[in-house]
């Protein structure tokens, strides 16, 4: 086999990639054979989150992640469960009762800590990472007004934690979150985390996804970010990496887009290709990214892709459908992008 990410990071930090439920069900040779040269953990794109593994009440289905985790153990990989307690993939039934009120305190809690017990309980020792609470506070610093925060208030994330940690207490146990740089953010989030975790509450780290574009947010607001997750005390992994090429990433996720955003529904400049400067701006840009990285490494645990190849990106298809935004490290036939791997390589080798 040739010598790969996961080997050229190997003293660093675990090299990861999102699967997702086609991925783990027909497992194309030319995948697994990827797999098995690049990558040493494996996160699951959608196929452990609510409506998937638990979508009605006292029907949990683990088929698919069960594919998922035999996957992983075959090809020696470090697991990441992905995500216990989130406002979005998460089914109605859950925040409402069968008259459509919502679910009081009691009802709610009840829920998440069933959903917790059971989910982590039946992959209890293969996978050894969770991230138990997704997205839980707003760019502003304000706690998300989602359901769980509406009726439980803060609390949920200490509940989410202390559940998870009597469900497994040998898992390391993770908050996740997009735009952990904002400052506002981040010190919301780490406030957060440090208080209960002075309550005795068992947090291992800070997930930072790393939706990423080509210029934002900058190589210093990262490095920020990443000191005060350290200065604080926590274990840091860079979960759901990618780096979108279209100009159409500032930072700004889902409601935040503003009413002139500038990009017609067809705007696919690159969809024949990227141009050689494009390629020369990816590549600089994932230097600088895993530069920073190898910095901190004494601090990461693990850097996780979000998917592996281009054409299975969620950024295909958001904000608008149709995009070819070119944010991974593999084409359409899983083969790498040398010119990005030479460049991780001699920024490695020194
Ligand atoms: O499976 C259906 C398919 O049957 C249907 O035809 C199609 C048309 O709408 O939709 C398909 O479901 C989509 C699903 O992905 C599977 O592709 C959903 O619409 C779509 O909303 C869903 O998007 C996922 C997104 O989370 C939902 O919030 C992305 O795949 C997934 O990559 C993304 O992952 C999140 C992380 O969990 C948390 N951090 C942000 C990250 C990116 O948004």
């Amino acid at each position: 086999a040739q010598s790969g990410l996961k080997d050229l990071f190997y003293d660093d930090f675990y090299i990861g990639a999102a699967l997702s439920g086609n991925d783990v069900r027909e497992q194309p040779t030319s995948m697994v054979m990827t797999l098995s040269n690049h990558f040493n953990s494996l996160s699951p794109e959608n196929l452990m989150k609510w409506q998937s593994i638990h979508p009605d009440s006292g029907k949990f289905q683990f088929v698919q992640a069960d594919r998922y985790v035999e996957l992983g153990k075959r090809l020696g990989c470090h697991l990441v469960g992905h995500t216990l307690v989130w406002h979005k993939q998460t089914p109605e039934w859950v925040f409402k009762d069968q008259g459509g009120m919502p679910r009081s305190s009691k009802d709610l809690s009840a829920m998440m800590q069933d959903h917790i017990q059971n989910v982590m309980g039946h992959f209890k020792g293969s996978v050894k990472t969770w991230d138990v609470v997704n997205e839980a506070f707003t760019d502003e610093g304000d706690f998300r007004p989602s359901a769980w925060y509406q009726t439980l208030g803060e609390d949920f994330i200490k509940l989410a934690f202390q559940t998870a940690n009597e469900a497994d207490p040998e898992a390391e146990l993770y908050y996740n979150d997009y735009n952990v740089w904002k400052p506002k953010k981040t010190d919301a989030i780490l406030s957060y985390t440090s208080k209960i975790r002075n309550q005795g509450v068992n947090i291992h780290g800070i997930g930072m996804q790393c939706h990423l574009g080509l210029e934002y947010p900058t190589v210093n607001q990262l490095e920020v970010a990443i000191q005060k997750i350290i200065k604080h005390g926590f274990r840091i992994s860079i979960t759901e990496l990618d780096i979108d090429v279209l100009p159409n990433q500032s930072g700004r996720q889902g409601a935040d887009i503003d009413a002139n955003f500038p990009y017609e529904a067809k705007y696919d400049p690159y969809k024949d290709g990227l141009p050689p400067m494009m390629q020369e701006k990816l590549t600089q840009r994932y230097r600088e990214i895993f530069k920073l990285f190898l910095k901190y490494r004494k601090h990461i645990d693990r850097v996780t892709f979000w998917s592996i190849r281009d054409q299975d990106s969620w950024l295909n298809n958001w904000p608008i459908r149709g995009r070819t935004a070119y944010p991974l490290l593999f084409d359409e036939e899983y083969q790498l992008k040398d010119y990005i791997f030479d460049s991780l390589t001699t920024l490695k080798k020194g």
